[in-house]
């Protein structure tokens, strides 16, 4: 039987999971596809309906769709809750389950780029408390063991987000940068600075030690200001095109049997579309 899944969002040409999807299809001969479906938002209940008649394994979810889907799904993981947002479905038994694995593309980028990243000690910070933040403070509530402090130019969005994934987090102001970064061992930057070539002033990436990694989550640019300025530090980075591929994994998993690989060919085949 040839198994269907697919990525809705509204617009969906942008997104790059069918090239991901597909090239994993093709690599292990699978009969199945994966195909991208402009749903609107007012059409977002019968799409679901289509989807309890069984004619699909599952898919993804992308913008603007990944909160409006919690309500219709009849079964929603607790993880995606914290996170606030649902990314992957699975369709079982006429019933539609949501998942988060943008949490899971975080550590598989890190363990695939960075093997040992969470062995160390010393503190984690996390830049911004937006949506993005969200699935990575709950990645880091799962491995990381030191300290993780969240630095927000909002300071009750990140005590918000204190409240709400983990007590033990520290939410802070920028000022308190310069205090915390001799003793951080990563740096996560989640915030929308980047995306425009803009850079924190603040930001005085010296003050790090030498051995800590600091990623971008965001994949275009690839080589966000932030990066190349700490590869000009001397310090490990890791971009965030990684992440996207890992994500995509658990899904793929469920809906067609067999768990890819994120392999070098997979990542230039993605990067020559950026
Ligand atoms: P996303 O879902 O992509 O995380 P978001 O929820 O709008 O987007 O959150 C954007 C994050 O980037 C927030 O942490 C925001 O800070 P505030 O909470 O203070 O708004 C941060 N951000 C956006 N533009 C910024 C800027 N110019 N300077 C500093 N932080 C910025």
């Amino acid at each position: 039987m040839t198994r269907k899944a697919f990525v809705i969002g509204h617009p969906i040409t942008h997104s790059r999971s069918p090239l991901i999807h597909g090239t994993w299809l093709a690599e292990h001969g699978i009969e199945g596809s994966y195909e991208a479906i402009d749903v609107a938002p007012d059409a977002l209940p019968a799409f679901f309906e289509r989807l309890r008649s069984g004619e699909f394994a599952g898919g993804n979810v992308t913008i603007p769709h990944k909160e409006a889907v919690f309500a219709l799904c009849d079964c929603v993981d607790d993880l995606a809750k914290t996170i606030g947002a649902v990314n992957t479905l699975v369709v079982r038994e006429s019933k539609v389950h949501g998942y988060n694995t943008d949490y899971l593309g975080f550590l598989g980028n890190l363990d695939d780029k960075a093997p040992g990243w969470s062995d160390g000690s010393g503190d984690a910070i996390v830049i911004g408390a937006g949506g993005a933040s969200r699935a990575i403070l709950v990645a880091l509530r799962q491995r990381w063991k030191g300290k993780v402090h969240i630095l927000n130019r909002t300071l009750a969005n990140a005590e918000k987000l204190v409240a709400e994934i983990d007590e033990r987090f520290e939410a802070h102001g920028f000022e308190d940068f310069a205090a915390i970064a001799p003793k951080t061992g990563l740096v996560v930057n989640t915030s929308s600075i980047g995306l425009h070539g803009t850079r924190f002033e603040w930001l005085d990436l010296e003050l790090l030690p030498k051995s800590a990694l600091v990623t971008d989550i965001v994949y275009s640019p690839l080589i966000t200001p932030l990066l190349s300025d700490a590869k000009a530090a001397g310090l490990r980075t890791v971009d965030g095109l990684g992440m996207l591929l890992h994500q995509a994994v658990p899904g793929f998993a469920d809906w067609f049997g067999v768990r890819p690989k994120v392999t070098s060919e997979l990542r230039a085949r993605i990067e020559a579309t950026l």
